[in-house]
Parts: C-alpha cells; sequence; structure tokens
C-alpha cells in the first residue's frame, strides 16, 4: 500500500499536534464540565473556555458576547434560522454557491426562496442582487473555491432592503481568508472548527445584535433564575448555549485557529495542479486558476470510478456533489472530483498525484 497522500483538507482538515495535545493534557490532567462548579478545576474550565471565546472573537473581528458555540456550520445555520422565526411572508435569498447545509436549511423553513445570480465567473453577481428579507451568502464555495466579496454584496443586499439580515457561511472561506465581521457587516456569520484543524463537533455561530433574539434550544447553564411560572435567562452567549458544551473541541480550537492564522495552506499547489491538470485533454477543469481548491472532471470517466482508481493509490480526494448540489446542476454535472490542501500538503505530494492521474487517464 501506498503512503496515503491527503488531499481532502476542505471536507476536514488534519489536525495539527498543538491542537491534539492541547486535548489531550485537558482530557488526562484538567478535564471537568463548565458553567457548573465552583471547585478548582471547574472553574478553570470555564477560564479555558472564555480563553478560547476571546480567541475566536478576535480572529473574526467580533467581541465575546457575540461568539455562541454550536456544533458546526450546520448546527449554526440551523440555529440561525429558528432564531429568525421565517414564515411564508418572508424572502431569503440564496445561491447556486451553496452548501446544502446553508440553503436547505432555509428551504424548509417556509419562508419564499430567491436565487441571487451568479456572474459568468460564477461569482454571486452584485448587479443583480434580489430584495430579499435575509441573504444568505456562502463566502466561499467548496466546490468553485473562490472567495466572494462579502461585504459589497451585504452592501448592495442593504441598497435593496436596509432591514436585511445577512447570513455568511464562512466553512471554507475561514481557512484561505482574514475575516472581518465589522467590515462584512454582516447579522450572523457561520464556521466549523474541524475545517481548521480543529476537532469535529465544535462550531461557532456570530450574532452581530444578540440581544434581539430568543434561543431556540433549551436546558441547563442558560437560565440565571427562575421565580414562579418568570424565566430569567442569562445573557448572550450563555442563552444561547443550553446544555454541556463539547468542552474538550472547545479547548481544541484555539491552538488551532493560533496555527491557521500562522500558517495558511499553501495556494501554490492548487495552482501548480491546476496548470499541471490543464494539460491533459481529458481533464475539464471547473474551478479558477487562482481558487483555494480544485474541482475538475475527466471525460468519458465517472467520478466514482476515478474516485476508485485514485483511491487505490492512496490518494484521499473528494468525488461526487460534495453536498453542493445546486452549482452542479447549474453546471450540467452529476458531481465532480475535488483536491484541496492543508498546510500540511507538499509539492512532492502533488507531483505524485499528477503522475497517478496521468496513469489514471491515459
Ligand atoms: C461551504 C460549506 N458550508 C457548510 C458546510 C457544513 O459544515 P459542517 O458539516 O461542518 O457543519 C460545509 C462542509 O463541507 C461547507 O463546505
Amino acid at each position: 500500500m501506498n503512503k496515503i497522500i491527503y488531499l481532502d483538507a476542505a471536507a476536514s482538515y488534519q489536525k495539527p499536534e498543538t491542537v491534539i495535545r492541547a486535548e489531550m493534557d485537558f482530557l488526562m490532567h484538567n478535564y471537568a464540565n463548565a458553567g457548573r462548579g465552583i471547585c478548582a478545576r471547574a472553574s478553570h474550565v470555564d477560564t479555558l473556555i472564555e480563553n478560547t471565546r476571546s480567541c475566536v472573537a478576535d480572529f473574526i473581528g467580533a467581541k465575546s458576547e457575540q461568539i455562541v458555540f454550536t456544533s458546526g456550520t450546520t448546527d449554526s445555520i440551523n440555529k440561525i434560522v429558528g432564531m429568525l422565526k421565517l414564515n411564508s411572508e418572508h424572502i431569503v435569498a440564496v445561491s447556486d454557491l451553496d452548501h446544502h447545509s446553508a440553503r436547505l436549511p432555509f428551504e424548509m423553513s417556509g419562508a419564499g426562496i430567491v436565487v441571487c445570480p451568479l456572474d459568468e465567473q460564477l461569482n454571486i453577481d452584485v448587479n443583480n442582487i434580489p430584495y430579499a428579507d435575509v441573504f444568505v451568502i456562502t463566502a466561499m464555495s467548496n466546490v468553485i473555491g473562490v472567495q466572494q466579496n462579502v461585504s459589497e454584496i451585504i452592501r448592495c443586499a442593504k441598497i435593496k432592503n436596509p432591514n436585511v439580515i445577512t447570513v455568511v457561511d464562512a466553512a471554507q472561506s475561514v481557512v484561505h481568508s482574514e475575516i472581518d465581521v465589522v467590515k462584512y457587516d454582516c447579522d450572523f456569520l457561520c464556521f466549523s472548527g474541524h475545517k481548521i484543524g480543529a476537532d469535529t463537533g465544535v462550531g461557532v455561530m456570530y450574532i452581530k445584535h444578540p440581544e434581539l433574539y430568543s434561543p431556540v434550544v433549551f436546558g441547563g447553564g442558560m437560565v440565571n433564575k427562575i421565580m414562579g411560572d418568570k424565566i430569567l435567562f442569562n445573557s448572550s452567549p450563555d442563552v444561547f448555549e443550553a446544555g454541556t458544551l463539547p468542552i474538550t473541541q472547545i479547548v481544541g480550537l484555539k491552538p488551532a485557529i493560533e496555527n491557521i492564522k500562522q500558517n495558511r495552506p499553501d495556494l501554490n499547489l492548487i495552482k501548480y495542479m491546476y496548470d499541471e491538470l490543464s494539460k491533459l485533454d481529458r481533464v475539464k477543469i471547473i474551478s479558477k486558476p487562482d481558487s483555494a481548491i480544485l474541482t475538475f472532471v475527466v471525460e468519458g470517466m465517472h467520478v466514482l470510478d476515478f474516485g476508485t482508481l485514485i483511491s487505490v493509490r492512496g490518494v484521499c480526494l473528494r468525488v461526487g456533489n460534495m453536498c453542493a448540489s445546486w452549482i452542479h446542476q447549474l453546471l450540467g454535472l452529476d458531481g465532480s472530483i475535488r483536491i484541496s490542501v492543508g498546510a500540511y500538503n507538499t509539492l512532492q505530494e502533488m507531483q505524485t498525484v499528477v503522475k497517478y492521474i496521468k496513469e489514471i487517464i491515459k
């Protein structure tokens, strides 16, 4: 068996040692539940959680009380849909760049859906922004891999409706681009820890004005006092974090952020791959030369066949519709093949993969 070459960071990033060590240290020496004890360990856990929260806040230009921990982007977006209390009178703008996680919760909410057009380069067309009550913006598609001009999209959406609520799915963009929620001027922004090298099971929901919203999940840790039939809830973020948090994963999120800030994936590797695969007649590249990921199809070969043939050579990459059916439909494709890199990938690995792809499609 060949050594594994992992080219699927966009699905989930390999973990830096600092994350693994932080979680191991926590589990071996400091473990306790959070927010429910005054013993030394419990209050230390609270400190660890708040340290991560302020690290996340700093990472995206927010304040700590605007940062809510969730289990991931999918969970964040489902919670946002609940908090917005949508009905058939609301119009939600989505786009074909959206991942199922960003768009399906809104489609299932009963609100009216309008699809924002893409321009010829497959970017959200800022010249054709529709009127909407809620605007879902995929900051970077997991198929096309191009950073969208989030500030400009939000500016244009506000021209159409100054009260529009904007929701940014930053699940992919957070890996490659600096995020500034103040510059974006968005109402909500979400990402998942595991895409930046943290563990699975932890995500972030940024809320610009938490005081405007009510929680959709109820339980322990969110209540200040119950007096008879009166319930006094805690303020944000506690009110949005009922139940036991994924504490270990939150502990690992801080070193993951510190790592990704210093150590973004080298996109020259993607450019190298783009240039090499462009030379092959049967390869049709879907992503752009300067994309953060490389997506392609091979003419005359099903993506699952390609996936099997590359997999037996020890290469882990993604084939299929990537939970992004709409962009594939728009492009008239059943699926595609995706290469994505982390800071741990090397040029040598890319050279090996080019050799394998040539073997497979010759
Ligand atoms: C653009 C985008 N949005 C949302 C998600 C969903 O993330 P999660 O499964 O971590 O909730 C993904 C995951 O691939 C994604 O790429």
